[in-house]
């Protein structure tokens, strides 16, 4: 747990804005972490103390209701006699365990792996069964994650009644499962600008891995602006004339789910520069009159948006595009 926490308070100082020397800090801190997390033992998946293999053949008698449930899924297809591994040719026992024990007491939970209410199995050794198979790709992070400890991988998916085309969710959708919890992000969804996730253009794991991340937020590039570019190419430059908040972070300005400004900014125009920005400089009011005023800037600054003029906000290649006018 103190692990997490420090990965994460470090992870969140030097993630926004890198630099050649949180960079060099960042590989110093996956050194240092690198190898504790490498050499982490195992999870301990649950032993069933003298229980041995007796075969999917024998559940079947009893459990036939389980085969039709289990044919219609990807799991029906690569476990059995087509699994890769001694593990995955044990089909039922895969997963519970060898079942020698339960065929003489059934009443008994601790003669087999069970994932229901009546388990004596902690969550974290329930994690340990499906990981013995899923450790790799996206679950190289799940020890430590925001979601290890206060979620199970049974907690969002089943093995025997997905109810999602794809990933075997125990909801129609991410949309449907993510709400259960984080009903701020997905009602985000339903402001004016969002991200275009209820149309199905893109998901909550285009940008999260559920299952844990180096990075914080669960964001699944190195950092945010590198998940945003990885759609949005043309923002990533590189640039003759850059403009410095867009390369520290596109959540300067903008919000990443949604929000009630357009183009999914954060406040609106002009407030949103002039957050930064000197005023008076550069009057954002229509008449600035007064000793200081020069009538001039009123014309450009139409509708109050700075980016009518600055057209060019994120970056300029132009040789004069210093000011992101062109
Ligand atoms: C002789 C019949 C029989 C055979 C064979 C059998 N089971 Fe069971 N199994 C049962 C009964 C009865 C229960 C319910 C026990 C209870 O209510 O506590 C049960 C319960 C279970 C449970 C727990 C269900 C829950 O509510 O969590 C699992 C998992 C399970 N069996 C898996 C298997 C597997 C895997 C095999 C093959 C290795 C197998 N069973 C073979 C009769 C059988
Ligand atoms: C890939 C892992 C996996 C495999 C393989 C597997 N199970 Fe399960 N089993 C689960 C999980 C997880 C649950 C909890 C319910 C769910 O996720 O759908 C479960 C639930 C059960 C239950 C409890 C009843 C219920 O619906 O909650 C029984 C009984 C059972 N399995 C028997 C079997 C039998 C028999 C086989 C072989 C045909 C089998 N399981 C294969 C993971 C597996
Ligand atoms: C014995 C090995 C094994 C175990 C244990 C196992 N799985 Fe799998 N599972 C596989 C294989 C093999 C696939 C095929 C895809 C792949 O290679 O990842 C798969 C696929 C999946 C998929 C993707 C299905 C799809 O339609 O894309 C999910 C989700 C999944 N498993 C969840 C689980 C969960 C949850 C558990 C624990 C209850 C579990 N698995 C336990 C071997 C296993
Ligand atoms: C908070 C919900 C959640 C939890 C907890 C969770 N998953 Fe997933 N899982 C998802 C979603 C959503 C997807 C589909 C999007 C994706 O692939 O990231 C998915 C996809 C998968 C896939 C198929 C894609 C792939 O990676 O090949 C596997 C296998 C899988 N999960 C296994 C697991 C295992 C094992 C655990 C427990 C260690 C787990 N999941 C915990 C939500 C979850
Ligand atoms: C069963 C409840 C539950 C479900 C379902 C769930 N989460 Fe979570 N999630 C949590 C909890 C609890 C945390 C930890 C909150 C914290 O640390 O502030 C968390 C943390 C997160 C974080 C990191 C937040 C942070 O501050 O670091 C993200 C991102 C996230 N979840 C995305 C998702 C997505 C996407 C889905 C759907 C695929 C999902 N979650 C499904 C309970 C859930
Ligand atoms: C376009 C990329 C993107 C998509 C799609 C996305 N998120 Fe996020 N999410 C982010 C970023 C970036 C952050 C970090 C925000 C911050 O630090 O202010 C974040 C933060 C979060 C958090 C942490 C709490 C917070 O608001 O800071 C949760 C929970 C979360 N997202 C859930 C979801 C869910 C659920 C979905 C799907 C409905 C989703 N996200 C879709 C990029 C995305
Ligand atoms: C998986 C691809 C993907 C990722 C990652 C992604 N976006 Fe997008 N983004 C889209 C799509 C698709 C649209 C909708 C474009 C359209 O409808 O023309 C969009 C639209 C937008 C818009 C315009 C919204 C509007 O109202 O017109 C903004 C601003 C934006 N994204 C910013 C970001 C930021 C900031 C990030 C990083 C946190 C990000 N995007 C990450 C795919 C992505
Ligand atoms: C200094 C503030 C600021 C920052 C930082 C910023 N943006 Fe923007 N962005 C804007 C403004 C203002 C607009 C609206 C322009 C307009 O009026 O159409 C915009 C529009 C967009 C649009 C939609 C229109 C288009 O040009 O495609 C996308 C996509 C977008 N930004 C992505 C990003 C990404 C990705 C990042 C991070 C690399 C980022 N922005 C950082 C201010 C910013
Ligand atoms: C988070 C702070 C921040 C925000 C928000 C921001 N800027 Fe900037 N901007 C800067 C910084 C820092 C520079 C670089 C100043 C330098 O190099 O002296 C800069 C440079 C510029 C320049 C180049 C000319 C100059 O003054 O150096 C223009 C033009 C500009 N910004 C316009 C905008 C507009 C228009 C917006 C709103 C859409 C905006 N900025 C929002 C921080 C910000």
């Amino acid at each position: 747990m103190s692990l997490h926490r420090d990965r994460r308070d470090r992870a969140g100082r030097t993630w926004r804005s890198p630099g050649v020397l949180g960079l060099l800090a960042a590989a110093a801190l996956l050194g240092a972490l690198g190898a504790p997390l490498a050499g982490a033992a195992a999870p301990d998946v649950p032993k069933i103390v003298d229980a041995t293999y007796v075969g999917a053949d024998t559940c079947k008698g009893c459990h036939e209701d389980q085969f039709k449930k289990l044919d219609a899924t990807l799991h029906s297809r690569v476990l059995g006699q087509r699994g890769r591994t001694a593990l995955q040719g044990h089909v039922c026992e895969s997963c519970h365990g060898p079942g020698s024990k339960h065929l003489e007491d059934q009443a008994n939970p601790a003669n087999i792996i069970r994932f229901s209410k009546t388990s004596v199995q902690s969550t974290a050794q329930r994690d340990a069964v499906c990981l013995q198979c899923h450790q790799r790709g996206k679950r190289m992070f799940w020890q430590g994650s925001a979601h290890e400890g206060v979620n199970s991988c049974t907690t969002c998916h089943s093995v025997k009644s997905p109810q999602s085309a794809a990933g075997q969710l125990k909801a129609k959708d991410q949309l449907s499962l993510c709400r259960t919890c984080h009903a701020t992000a997905v009602a985000q969804q339903w402001n004016w600008s969002h991200m275009p996730i209820r149309e199905g253009k893109l998901q909550c794991s285009s940008c999260h891995n559920v299952h844990g991340t180096v990075t914080e937020k669960l964001i699944v590039d190195n950092s945010i602006n590198e998940n945003c570019y990885r759609c949005h190419l043309d923002k990533r430059g590189p640039f003759l004339w850059e403009h410095a908040p867009v390369r520290e972070s596109c959540l300067n300005c903008h919000k990443a789910h949604g929000s009630n400004n357009i183009r999914l900014l954060r406040i609106r125009e002009p407030r949103l520069c002039q957050q930064c920005h000197n005023e008076n400089r550069h009057p954002s009011t229509a008449f600035p009159g007064g000793a200081g005023g020069t009538g001039f800037g009123d014309r450009r600054i139409l509708g109050r948006s700075c980016a009518l003029g600055h057209s060019n906000i994120h970056g300029s290649n132009h040789p004069s595009g210093f000011a992101f006018t062109r």
